[in-house]
């Protein structure tokens, strides 16, 4: 069929929208027309070259939200109708990482998929016959997707295209590395660095862990307001002090979890001195650049400071992305002030340049009705 997508053709330069071949599902294969999209850094870092594992042409977008329209043979768990969640992190349920409750990296298709490849080494996307690889294994700037069963959430269907997409990468990253990495305990103090989408989530996890104390920490108010909005108790803007400020109002001790979300390295420093001796958990969820390094004192953890990553903030994407898509239909995650700007397919280059001046939190791309 012939769909129209957004092709990242060169480096550095606009995405440009014109129309694509796309074959229908192969075997394990699911056809999306996708209805919504969020648009993450995480596009904008390879439109812009500065990926080294990045390639072009191939078409952007992981954060989609659709309807399934055909399915392959062999799908057993997806039907023609379902509203699904793209997953750039899938879920087979059986390789070792599956089956183990200790991680969400699922090993089953990894290689494949970072050469932008489906699962059988082939593309279904193409112009005039020369394959068009798959960025992420989503390719979510696009009116239709050819994705991999165990790459898609089936959701309820009550929830809007436009909110369920965010549950596609930064929202549930925020929300998981509280909820499901850190396990944050009720009754707990936290410091979340960064109030992007990805740190907002964080903050709303937190709250619905049952935190005592929120400390929201960015250089912007207005994102800071919006954190007061999911759940901060505190807000502060970054101003250099905010460790000697956590370890003063801690007793000397620190935080019983933080959190980093902003992808500096000096923020992570940050994050991981403000955690409390003993038993204090850094998470850090930021993405850095690539070849920074980051500085640890280990006698911070010696004296029982922990640091770890997460990827995905720790969701098992097919069984929990559903469920906390739940949790936002029974009103317990507020997603509509992250929702910041819509817009046609045919914007996404002025989604980009939103995103560059940092106004909102994220665009949404709204595909047919
Ligand atoms: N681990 C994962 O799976 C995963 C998934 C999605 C995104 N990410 C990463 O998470 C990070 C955050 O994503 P986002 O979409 O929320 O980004 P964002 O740019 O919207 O938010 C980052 C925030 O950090 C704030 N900030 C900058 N300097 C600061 C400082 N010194 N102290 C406190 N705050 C400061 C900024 O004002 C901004 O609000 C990025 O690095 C992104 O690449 C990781
Ligand atoms: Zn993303
Ligand atoms: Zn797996």
């Amino acid at each position: 069929m012939k769909i129209r997508a957004a092709v990242l053709e060169q480096f550095g330069e606009p995405l440009v929208v014109h129309e694509l071949d796309l074959e229908g599902p192969r075997p394990g294969e699911a056809l999306v027309r996708l209805r919504a999209c969020g648009v993450c850094h995480t596009d904008m870092y390879t439109a812009s070259g500065a990926d080294p594992s990045g390639y072009a042409p191939t078409v952007l977008g992981h954060e989609g939200a659709g309807i399934v329209e055909a399915v392959g043979e062999d799908v057993r768990s997806l039907a023609p109708g379902d509203h699904v969640v793209t997953l750039f992190s899938p879920q087979c349920r059986e390789c070792v990482h599956c089956l183990s409750p200790r991680t969400n990296l699922c090993l089953a298709i990894r290689e494949q998929q970072n050469e932008g490849y489906l699962p059988d080494g082939t593309t279904r996307l193409s112009r005039e016959r020369q394959p068009i690889r798959h960025f992420m294994g989503t390719s979510t700037f696009a009116e239709y997707t050819v994705m991999p069963e165990i790459a898609l959430a089936k959701v309820a269907g009550e929830a809007s295209f436009e909110a369920a997409c965010l549950f596609a990468c930064g929202l549930s990253t925020g929300l998981g590395a509280a909820m499901f990495t850190a396990q944050v305990q009720s009754g707990s103090t936290c410091v979340v660095f960064g109030a992007g989408l990805v740190g907002l989530g964080a903050v709303a996890g937190c709250r619905l862990q049952g935190a005592e104390r929120i400390i929201s920490v960015d250089l912007s108010q207005e994102r800071l307001a919006l954190a007061r909005g999911q759940g901060a108790t505190d807000c502060w803007r970054a101003d250099g002090r905010v460790v000697e400020r956590v370890l003063d109002e801690t007793g000397g001790l620190g935080a019983d979890y933080t959190f980093e979300a902003t992808g500096l390295v000096a923020v992570m420093r940050e994050a991981l001195e403000a955690a409390r001796m003993g038993w204090g958990l850094c998470t850090i969820v930021g993405v850095a650049g690539k070849g920074e390094m980051l500085e640890v004192v280990p006698r911070l953890l010696i004296t029982g400071r922990r640091i770890c990553g997460s990827s995905f903030g720790g969701v098992k994407g097919r069984d929990q992305v559903p469920e906390l898509v739940q949790r936002y239909l029974g009103g317990e995650i507020d997603v509509a002030p992250l929702i910041s700007h819509r817009m046609g397919l045919e914007d996404v280059n002025r989604a980009f340049e939103l995103m560059h001046a940092r106004d909102g939190i994220r665009s949404v791309l709204v595909m047919g009705s």
